[in-house]
């Protein structure tokens, strides 16, 4: 079945990158123990340790979601709480997970551009031991944020500074790390754990991974009841040798960066090439891979008949155009021109 080749939806519209089907197709050549004790989810496992560190604690499960809500789910009480973006996947994107595997409760605030701040999470500690308020211990940040937006290293260190200051901890959800690790110059580990952060969503699927992303900790003490939470929440994957495999050619070809750079690019390309067209407004920076912009509901529909995409704010318009490891400079360059015609067209 032929499928649509160009598409601005989303990066996990796209496919495999080969050299993650080839290490998957190369460890597909006997049996070998399940659930995580093989050679080959060790070798993944060894290449997230060379990245981030030897004393670094390594979960792999299936997807995002499940990272995320294994993340809270190892630290976070039923009787506390998550602060976290509004916008954010934990709070909007994941039908209530954590919610329901945790039971806690998420504090949701209101993002400027994505980000949440020092000050915001200091109104939430207020009451501090009181049993008629959930106890706030986790603060969830998103990297690169789900408006394609960064924090910078400095914010993000000042939040991690924060947060032990005042026996919180420090989540971020890095479903898109390597596109904000690219986009700053900076290592996997750079970008994260020497930030400060105590515990990583560590995601692939959206940057040429087929699936599976890990958990990782590194501040340690965290784990203790996690595996079990990873089976009973349903996580634990038998052929973790599949997941182990995408990793190490993810981290050992620098495969990571060499696909996020591409997609970062190919954004930048997009905006560059459609910032002057009149009536399109640009309400968010272009960081990593993602454009947003703000057009009239008669273009949305004209461009949607060509191109998939979808609108974020259907109250103000608000669209987001992502890109891909595979997107072509080529479409990236009719795409904007189709965009121009569109709206000079009006
Ligand atoms: C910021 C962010 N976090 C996490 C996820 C994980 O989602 P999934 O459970 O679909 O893999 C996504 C997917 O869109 C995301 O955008």
């Amino acid at each position: 079945m032929e499928l649509k080749k160009i598409s601005f939806a989303s990066d996990n519209n796209s496919g495999i990158h080969p050299t993650i089907l080839h290490a998957i197709e190369q460890s597909n050549n006997g049996h070998c123990f399940a659930y995580g004790k093989d050679p080959i989810t060790q070798r993944g496992e060894m290449a997230i340790k060379k990245e981030f560190g030897q004393d670094t604690e390594v979960f792999f499960v299936f997807n995002g979601t499940g990272a995320n809500v294994l993340a809270v789910k190892s630290v976070v009480r039923s009787w506390q709480s998550v602060i976290c973006a509004g916008i954010s996947h934990l709070n909007e994107d994941e039908c209530g997970a954590a919610e329901m595997a945790v039971g806690c409760k998420l504090i949701p605030l209101t993002e400027k551009n994505g980000k949440i701040s020092v000050e915001q999470i200091a109104d939430h500690l207020t009451w501090l031991g009181d049993e008629h308020r959930a106890q706030p211990k986790l603060v969830s940040i998103t990297q690169p944020t789900e408006y394609g937006t960064l924090y910078t290293p400095e914010e993000i260190n000042e939040l991690a500074v924060f947060c032990k200051q005042n026996n919180l901890l420090l989540h971020m959800d890095g479903a898109r790390i390597a596109n904000a690790a690219v986009a700053l110059s900076l290592s996997l580990r750079a970008s994260t754990r020497d930030l400060g952060v105590d515990i990583l969503s560590f995601g692939g699927t959206k940057n040429g991974m087929l699936m599976g992303e890990a958990v990782l900790f590194f501040t340690p003490g965290l784990t203790t009841e996690t595996k079990y939470f990873r089976k009973q929440n349903m996580q634990l994957f038998s052929k973790m040798r599949f997941v182990g495999a995408q990793f190490d050619a993810y981290l050992n070809n620098n495969l990571w960066q060499h696909n996020a750079s591409h997609s970062n690019q190919m954004a930048s390309i997009l905006f560059e090439q459609i910032k002057d067209v009149p009536n399109i407004q640009f309400p968010l920076p272009v960081q990593a891979n993602a454009v947003f912009a703000i057009i009239p509901t008669l273009a949305i529909e004209r461009l949607q008949q060509e191109f998939p995409f979808y609108v974020f704010n259907e109250k103000t318009n608000l669209i987001r155009w992502m890109c891909s490891f595979d997107t072509q400079k080529e479409d990236v360059i009719h795409f904007a021109s189709r965009i121009r015609e569109t709206m000079l067209s009006l």
